[in-house]
């Protein structure tokens, strides 16, 4: 979708505080994700000319990073951990539960379009696990039971 003017402002606006446009890549994907949802390969576009970098380096890093997306999402997003510290601790079966309640593999969308689902490597609660993170709430401790409770309330 195309950037409007507005968004157009606050993006120079943001990158005036840098002493090259490239240098606030981040910043600038992440505000115009907040204004649009995600960043769509024609605003991708849009964005790797006025940061004066080749497409195809702006789409790596919007692709690398665990918080930028390339696809629409749900209205929830889940991330759930699968690193070593929380798989030991059973985070097979909690997003084993995730897949079974809401009928996504991470990577996809409920057919509703309340849930997005990602695994991820870590969210820095390793001594807390299981653990996920919808939205900007992180659950701990989690098992197939809490997990259930947890998705109800959304
Ligand atoms: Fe799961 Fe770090 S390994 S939070």
């Amino acid at each position: 979708m195309p950037i409007p003017d507005s968004l157009w402002q606050e993006i120079e606006r943001i990158s005036a505080g840098y002493p090259f446009r490239q240098g606030a890549v981040l910043p600038v994907l992440h505000r115009v994700q907040a204004e649009q949802g995600y960043l769509a390969e024609e605003t991708l576009s849009e964005l790797a000319e006025y940061l004066r970098m080749p497409q195809v380096d702006l789409f790596e890093i919007a692709t690398f990073y665990t918080l930028l997306h390339t696809a629409e999402q749900g209205q929830n997003i889940i991330l759930a951990c699968n690193n070593i510290s929380c798989y030991l601790l059973e985070a097979e079966s909690v997003l084993a539960t995730i897949e079974d309640e809401l009928k996504i593999k991470p990577g996809e969308t409920s057919a509703d379009k309340k849930f997005s689902l990602q695994a991820v490597s870590c969210l820095g609660a390793c001594d807390r696990g299981p653990v996920m993170l919808i939205n900007d709430k992180l659950y701990t401790h989690l098992t197939p039971e809490k997990v259930r409770r947890i998705l109800s309330r959304y």
